[in-house]
């Protein structure tokens, strides 16, 4: 349906132009933006069926536990379902039930330093309605966002293109992002905007754990984020979309920034944002689920307004209370997850390592490996033009040799070369795309 969209728009842009240019601005902006650009491209995907198909690391899903969670969601939520599912119910910011049943969670999993009430909780139509939403509460046109490289890409459009504001890239040069130390790089940055560029930064966001790198913040430096916020009024937001996706602790587990107390450290509670949703930890990116949870009551309003226009379906918030509702089965849910994330990923550094692919270490979250190519880049078109078009070149020759990886380029990455590869589908597929990913490694790197 889309395609014959496209085609009819470029159909009547060729004969009748001034038609085309009968939105606004603002339509303009969003048109040009392009955020769906990624699901209008037609491609047949690798499959026991198809196996000449592309295998995409491109979606960050966790494909592994689907089918327990489809069974679920057949066997016991859907008989569960009732009337209200098919009203508006309470509105459109999730009712009491599903507000409560979160809140148990977070309560269970994320340790908060104060019970998180269903009062603190507003629910939207997924994680990435609400960082536009946080974007839009909390900056005016022209003011920044603070964030580190690199990030997940998508913050780009979906914080930018509504609000207006403006994304301000932390690089980190040689200090690990994880670090105390990577505060003051913060700090340069927010200072140089501030200072140098006149910009006024509104919010810091971080994404804990960390998409692509997929590590944990130290309770440490999640301190010292928050005084740096403080200092200079700032909000702090943390998506922690992939919080219980933590399938090994090495030094550091997950620690949410509910769990740690604001007011000894001379923090505002009211700066301090948390977004989390069922795409990830739940394998339900399509149920269509994210909340806020925070104690800012003006936020909290400005939210619960815009929640309007992001109203999630009330079949998924029924599906979504049955599951949450229900101890047992997530207790058993994460616990197979994290096993299986956890042999998925080991199998995936095995094949990284043997074909001396580099990554950055330490992941142990997430459902992704952050991966260094730079090696396989075109020193021509890096010489002649730059190293960010040898990427996307290296990009195009990745996804004609069959696999599609989200690029260091989009995820503000410091250096080029660099690619974000998803280990959390189906083994067949997977070794199907490491085979080829690094058929395509030995290629380039043969001298
Ligand atoms: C850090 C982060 N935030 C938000 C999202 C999107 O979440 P949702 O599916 O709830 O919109 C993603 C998906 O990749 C993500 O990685």
């Amino acid at each position: 349906m889309w395609k014959k969209v496209q085609q009819f728009y470029i159909h009547i842009s060729e004969h009748l132009p001034d038609y085309c240019d009968m939105i606004s601005n603002r339509g303009e902006r969003y048109a040009k933006a392009g955020l769906a650009n990624g699901y209008l491209r037609s491609r047949t995907l690798f499959s026991k069926e198809n196996k000449s198909g592309l295998v995409s690391f491109g979606n960050a899903e966790n494909f592994l536990m689907q089918d327990v969670l489809l069974e679920y969601v057949r066997t016991k939520a859907a008989p569960a379902l009732d009337n209200a599912s098919l009203t508006y119910d309470e509105g459109p910011f999730g009712p009491e039930r599903l507000r409560a049943a979160m809140a148990k969670l977070l309560n269970t999993y994320f340790h908060p330093v104060r019970p998180v009430s269903a009062d603190h909780i507003l629910f939207t139509s997924g994680v990435t309605s609400l960082n536009s939403i946080v974007a839009l509460t909390l900056t005016d046109p022209g003011d920044g966002i603070l964030l580190g490289q690199p990030i997940y890409g998508a913050f780009n459009g979906d914080l930018q293109v509504p609000s207006g504001c403006q994304l301000i890239y932390t690089p980190f040069h040689e200090d690990d992002p994880f670090s105390e130390q990577a505060v003051s790089r913060y700090e340069k940055t927010f200072l140089e905007a501030r200072d140098q560029n006149g910009v006024p930064i509104r919010a810091l966001l971080i994404c804990n754990p960390h998409n692509p790198l997929g590590r944990c913040y130290p309770r440490k430096t999640l301190e010292a984020l928050m005084q740096f916020c403080q200092k200079y009024q700032v909000h702090l937001t943390s998506d922690e979309i992939y919080g219980l996706s933590v399938y090994d602790d090495f030094s550091s587990g997950f620690v949410s920034v509910l769990s740690i107390d604001p007011v000894p450290l001379g923090v505002d509670p009211s700066l301090i944002h948390v977004l989390y949703g069922m795409s990830k930890d739940f394998a339900a990116a399509g149920l269509r689920l994210g909340c806020l949870i925070s104690q800012n009551q003006r936020l909290m309003q400005a939210a619960l307004s815009i929640s309007r226009f992001h109203w999630p379906s009330h079949v998924s918030i029924s599906i979504a209370t049955t599951i949450l509702d229900d101890h047992e089965f997530i207790k058993v849910f994460l616990r197979d997850s994290r096993a299986l994330l956890r042999s998925h990923s080991d199998f995936a550094v095995r094949a990284l390592e043997e074909a001396g692919i580099p990554y950055s270490p330490g992941a142990n979250a997430g459902l992704f490996l952050w991966i260094d190519l730079s090696k396989c880049l075109d020193i021509n078109i890096a010489n002649t033009q730059d190293e960010w078009v040898a990427e996307t070149q290296l990009s195009k020759q990745l996804q004609t040799a069959g696999v599609e990886m989200s690029s260091g380029q989009a995820y503000h990455n410091e250096a080029p070369g660099w690619f974000r590869v998803i280990f959390s589908m189906e083994m067949d597929t997977l070794k199907e795309g490491l085979s080829r990913l690094v058929t395509i490694y030995l290629i380039f790197n043969q001298h």
